[in-house]
């Protein structure tokens, strides 16, 4: 029987994983506990998405278990064995904002779980690849200090620099810099994650989100850039910029593109490696432009105010190099870019708000 679990399974990441991988797969075993309400609010309920899965998917289980119950984690890893040929491990506290009010809280999920889920997987499922998304805040506001020019919209990298044409590289250092307790709790996990491939011999590999995105993010002003704008486009409510004139670049990837990227490495999977993966050059903008792209698509002017105090941690420039992932996998490319990815969360935001 080939097995995969998922943590993280009602969120962006996860939901999307089930949907892909429950085609591929005879059982899924999905992890979430909802932390996502306890971190954000009522808004950020992931239950609607757990619903959704649970009604669609024949071959899904659920585990309403948190990833740092060790011995929760470990009945279910003991139970399925070798049978379980991939973890894909989403579930994490992913703001650097609300890091701050619990520090103990987000390390423990995002680094210590992260170390329980590895530490099942080799005990028990040692030949299994795992799969961990971490984030470009690994490189904490080392971004920030590449000289970048300003254009009409948006911040743009100097044209003679090497990461003009393709993006930031997964060469750049991940050490001595400003990363948020968030961007310090992940490239803890990204490092045990790296570790458990080389000194193991397991096959692991951290995704190094940018924005990560899609229909089936539970958007909310701390966590879920697209989703949470879109929403406030289409409901009125009032939307802040937080800094850098609302000129800040992101790169935006679908979620299916990313999880696309998960089944490439799966089926000729590597050991302890670490890949940028976002949007690009293909997918990106910058806030403004997302806010005038959104009030094309709703046709209504967005309710949206200015604050010169920055995010701490956020960057001012990311685009995501992806040619390392692209030259070990060619056949992998996008499907998705900016404008699809608006116009799906549009469609499905407008059943849900
Ligand atoms: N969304 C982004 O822009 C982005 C960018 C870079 C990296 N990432 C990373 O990608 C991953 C997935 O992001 P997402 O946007 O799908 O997040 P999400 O919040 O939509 O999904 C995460 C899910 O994990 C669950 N969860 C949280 N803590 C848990 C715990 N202790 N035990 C069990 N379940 C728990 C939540 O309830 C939620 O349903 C995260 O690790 C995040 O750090 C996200």
């Amino acid at each position: 029987m080939n097995i995969i679990i998922i943590t993280g399974s009602a969120g962006l990441i996860g939901s999307e994983s089930v949907d892909f991988f429950s085609q591929k797969f005879d059982l899924v075993v999905g992890i979430d506990n909802n932390m996502r309400e306890q971190f954000f609010g009522k808004d950020a309920s992931t239950l609607w998405n757990k619903k959704r899965i649970e009604k669609n998917t024949k071959n899904y289980k659920h585990y309403n278990v948190d990833i740092r119950d060790e011995k929760g984690i470990e009945k279910i890893f003991s139970e399925y064995g070798k049978d379980v040929k991939l973890i894909v491990h989403t579930a994490a506290q992913p703001s650097h904002d609300w890091a701050a009010k619990e520090p103990f809280t987000d390390f423990t999920v995002n680094a210590q779980g992260t170390l329980i889920m590895l530490e099942m997987t080799r005990r028990y499922s040692e030949n299994a690849v795992f799969i961990f998304t971490s984030t470009n805040k690994v490189y904490g506001d080392t971004p920030n200090s590449l000289p970048l020019i300003e254009l009409e919209t948006r911040w743009e990298i100097d044209p003679k620099h090497p990461y003009y044409k393709n993006g930031i590289d997964e060469g750049m250092s991940i050490d001595q810099s400003k990363h948020s307790l968030f961007g310090v709790s992940k490239a803890s996990a990204d490092l045990l994650v790296q570790e458990y491939g080389k000194y193991f011999h397991m096959k692991t590999a951290c995704f190094r989100g940018g924005c990560l995105t899609g229909p089936n993010h539970s958007g909310t002003q701390l966590h879920g850039f697209l989703s949470y704008l879109m929403k406030c486009a289409i409901t009125g409510t009032p939307y802040i910029i937080f800094g850098y004139k609302g000129k800040q670049v992101r790169d935006n990837i679908h979620s299916y593109d990313l999880v696309n990227m998960f089944w490439h490495f799966y089926q000729n999977p590597r050991y302890g490696e670490v890949y940028n993966a976002g949007g690009s050059r293909h997918s990106n903008c910058s806030i403004i432009e997302a806010i005038k792209m959104s009030e094309e698509i709703t046709g209504k002017k967005m309710n949206y105010s200015y604050t010169e105090q920055n995010r701490i941690g956020d960057h001012i420039w990311w685009i995501s190099d992806v040619s390392k992932f692209k030259s070990h996998y060619p056949d992998w490319n996008f499907r998705y870019n900016i404008k699809d990815i608006l116009v799906q969360i549009y469609e499905s935001m407008l059943n849900r708000v």
